[in-house]
């Protein structure tokens, strides 16, 4: 298949883009590098001896994407692209649902005027909101979040639900993804976020290479068996594999419509469990200081994975320790990031 990636530099773009190489698709990749850089898709290039094409343009500038389509014959879309910082969400809602939904409309407005009606779009579990039960089941509703970047992937989700009920010929996929984490075994791309940290693994990296003092974990009293927050950390590759099955199932699935599947491994791991793993992986010790709360924090997130498994065969097969000596491999030969 030809695919277009939106935001394909980024992290689990980048990852995605080296999967598809891999299985053999053609991959082209628009992305205006605001949280990036195109040397992730040149290391792509170089560990599987394929090619990618860039476009640097901002999705928002819709008469750019819909010349692509005019020309592109693209069979699918994967759309990464998009601000993802909560806490920032908070601080600049206009921002966020500026840049989401705008470019999400864009993207879907300049497929409409073309004949590409596949799509699969990066949701969270942030959808679940706070009054959902673990495990987390697809079918649940109402779907809602507690800060702007998740209610962005809410009313995306909403978007892409209605475009698909009002026009049988769109093949919608809406990956809700748990908490991506890891990098590819070649230690060569990863995850670079900029500034301080905000994601728990990244932040664990950055103090075991010495570029930050210490983690501080937010909260210790939850009602969980270590009293730290419990996630469904997911390795980025399993998430990459995830997309190509998704785009593979929606291609062989007329009628399909807008279809949600969870992308995680079903299991809770803590904080000081990551900690744990992480120290084992890399032979750092990790100091840490116990903090209050983090605002928005739940105590337990994690997934219901067996529709995934049951419609698109898919289950992830890497575990927190692989998750932790990848990301440490990564880590540790580019300290720096991308930016060494
Ligand atoms: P990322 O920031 O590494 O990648 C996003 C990419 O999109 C970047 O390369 C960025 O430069 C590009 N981009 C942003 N706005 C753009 C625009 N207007 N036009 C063109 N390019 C633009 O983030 P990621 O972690 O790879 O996340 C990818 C997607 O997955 C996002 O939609 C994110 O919300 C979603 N997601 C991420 C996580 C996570 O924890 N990483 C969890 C759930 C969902
Ligand atoms: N944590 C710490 N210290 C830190 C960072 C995180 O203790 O410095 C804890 C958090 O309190 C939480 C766990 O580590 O218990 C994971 O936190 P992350 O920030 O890594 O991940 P979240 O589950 O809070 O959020 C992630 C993504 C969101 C997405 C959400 C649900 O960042 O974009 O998963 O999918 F919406």
């Amino acid at each position: 298949m030809k695919i277009l990636v939106t935001g394909g530099a980024g992290y689990i773009g980048s990852h995605t883009v080296l999967t598809l190489l891999e299985k053999g698709h053609e991959v082209e990749v628009v992305d205006n590098y605001d949280n990036s850089s195109p040397e992730s898709i040149r290391r792509v290039e170089r560990l599987t001896g394929g090619s990618v094409v860039l476009h640097e343009f901002d999705l928002r500038e819709e008469e750019r994407l819909t010349e692509l389509f005019a020309t592109g014959a693209y069979d699918a879309v994967i759309h990464f692209a998009g601000l993802k910082a909560v806490g920032e969400s908070v601080a600049e809602p206009a921002l966020y649902y500026g840049t989401n939904l705008e470019s999400t409309l864009s993207l879907v407005r300049a497929m409409a005027a073309s004949a590409t009606r596949t799509l699969v779009f990066s949701s969270s579990a942030t959808v679940y909101g706070e009054r959902a039960q673990v495990p987390y089941v697809e079918a649940y509703e109402p779907l809602e979040a507690n800060n702007p970047y998740g209610k962005t992937k809410v009313m995306i989700e909403h978007i892409l639900g209605d475009l698909a009920a009002a026009d049988d010929s769109w093949r919608i996929g809406l990956l809700r993804y748990f908490n991506p984490v890891g990098a590819h075994p070649s230690g060569e791309i990863g995850e670079d976020p900029a500034g301080i940290p905000n994601n728990l693994t990244p932040y664990i990296s950055q103090v075991a290479v010495g570029r930050l003092a210490s983690l501080g974990v937010f909260g210790d009293d939850y009602d969980t068996p270590d009293g730290t927050g419990l996630r469904d950390y997911i390795h980025v590759m399993d998430l990459a594999e995830g997309h190509v099955v998704a785009l593979e199932h929606l291609a062989a699935s007329p009628g399909i419509g807008a279809r949600a599947w969870n992308l995680g491994t079903g299991t809770g791991t803590s904080v000081l469990e990551v900690v744990a793993a992480f120290e084992k992986a890399s032979g750092v010790e990790i100091p840490y200081e116990v903090k209050p709360r983090r605002a928005g924090d739940l105590a337990r997130s994690y997934a219901d994975a067996s529709r995934a498994k049951d419609e698109l065969g898919w289950v992830a097969t890497r575990g927190i320790d692989e998750m932790c000596a990848d990301a440490w491999r990564w880590q540790s030969q580019n300290p720096q990031g991308y930016r060494a």
